[in-house]
């Protein structure tokens, strides 16, 4: 959390924990709680959704860490207010900020007005007391509905946490942070007795990667500062309808038309009139550039309907003229590869004089090489 923080919780914000129920949110931030306590830090959790007894029975869950937090079940702001107070708390949590509602207001509790006027409240007690203030928020699968989106703005970070319905590990991350940057990622694996963090999650997105499918193509994307193989599958199919379909899970749409459109015309593999379908596996969503070629890679081999050679992974941003333009951090970018059990990787010429040569790296300067290289191996 730390890492995604930045640092970790500055006195005086408010964080915005947001999650669909189920996730883990009530864990981490017990689990958060208890380290803060732990630390000397003065806590106070505060729970409008469940009794002393079930947060009991989770703290029981996570070991003695959670066991001597201050607590308050209520859904009143303004018992909220006075305990921040009484009980001079550095820390104060909220599970949840849709549950809280305060009695100066006629709309009822969860309603949208309530929601930002209550937050509005805490946001003013964290800036005058200087608790560091943590709320969670459950998020529809729309977003919608009084949920975190409507708070976004009203607070200083919002952390996403997220995970696949059925797997174990969980992801957090920022979308916006007024203290830091909003890059990076943290991993957490959800066991019997709470989150874990995942230290180093190397080779964790490339699990269960189909053998000779084709369209499946592996990129090394910078998550903040850390590199992190990842699978990113592409399925072509002929389109049913006059204006094919493209749809991208995990990646941009934009930034998926205009590959498509490089390959079209700068290396002959013309998709004009299939449906694409590109997809990143493990919930990753991918904003680096560098990913760019495994996409392209990807698409061809899904086209062309031949596998991409096991473990290559591909690292390169595509220029508009088909050219593979140098990444940042090639060199760390590779050894994650490595690390990953994956090669050789296929990497922009332009990075060849600072990397040296090695066995398992290829360079190339444009993508219709690298379409060679998948043709004839
Ligand atoms: P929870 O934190 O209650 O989710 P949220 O607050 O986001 O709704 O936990 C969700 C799930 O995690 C729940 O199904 C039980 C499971 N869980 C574990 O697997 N291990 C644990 O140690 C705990 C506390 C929960
Ligand atoms: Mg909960």
């Amino acid at each position: 959390m730390d890492r995604v923080l930045g640092g970790g919780l500055v006195p005086g914000s408010v964080l915005l924990l947001g999650g669909a129920p189920g996730v883990g949110k009530s864990t981490l931030l017990l689990q958060l709680a208890g380290r803060a306590h732990v630390a000397g830090q003065r806590v106070l959790y505060v729970s409008g959704e469940e009794s002393r007894e079930q947060v009991a029975l989770r703290a029981g869950r996570l070991g003695a860490e959670a066991a001597e937090i201050r607590f308050l079940a209520t859904d009143r702001l303004e018992e909220i207010l006075s305990a921040v107070e009484t009980e001079e708390a550095d820390l104060v949590c909220v599970d949840s900020i849709q549950t809280i509602w305060s009695s100066d207001l006629s709309s009822a509790p969860g309603t949208v007005t309530q929601v930002r006027s209550c937050s509005a409240s805490l946001q003013s007690m964290a800036k005058s007391t200087g608790a560091a203030t943590v709320l969670v928020g459950h998020v529809t699968k729309g977003g919608s509905l009084a949920g975190p989106r409507t708070l976004e703005h009203l607070v200083d970070v919002v952390l996403h946490f997220e995970g696949q319905r059925t797997g174990e590990h969980r992801l957090l991350r920022g979308s916006k942070n007024r203290f830091g940057s909003v890059d990076e990622l943290a991993v957490f694996r959800m066991t019997g007795s709470g989150l874990e963090p995942v230290s180093d999650p190397g080779a964790l997105f490339l699990e269960d990667r189909p053998d000779s499918v084709s369209g499946s193509a592996v990129a090394v994307p910078l998550h903040g500062t850390r590199p992190l193989p990842a699978e990113i599958q592409a399925l072509t199919a002929r389109a049913r309808y006059s204006s094919p379909q493209r749809i991208a899970t995990g990646f941009p749409l934009r930034r998926l038309n205009i590959i498509l459109a490089v390959l079209e015309r700068r290396a002959g593999l013309d998709l004009g009139a299939s449906d694409v379908f590109l997809s990143v596996i493990g919930g990753l969503r991918l904003t680096d550039p560098a990913a760019d070629l495994a996409v392209a890679a990807a698409l061809a081999s899904a086209s062309l309907d031949r596998p991409v050679p096991g473990g290559m992974a591909f690292i390169a941003e595509i220029g508009l003229g088909g050219e593979l333009r140098a990444v940042s951090h090639a060199e760390s970018r590779i050894a994650a590869a490595r690390a990953a059990g994956l090669g050789p990787m296929v990497v922009s010429s332009g990075v060849a004089s600072s990397l040296g040569r090695s066995a398992d790296v290829r360079f190339a300067r444009t993508v219709s090489e690298v379409l060679r290289i998948l043709e004839n191996p």
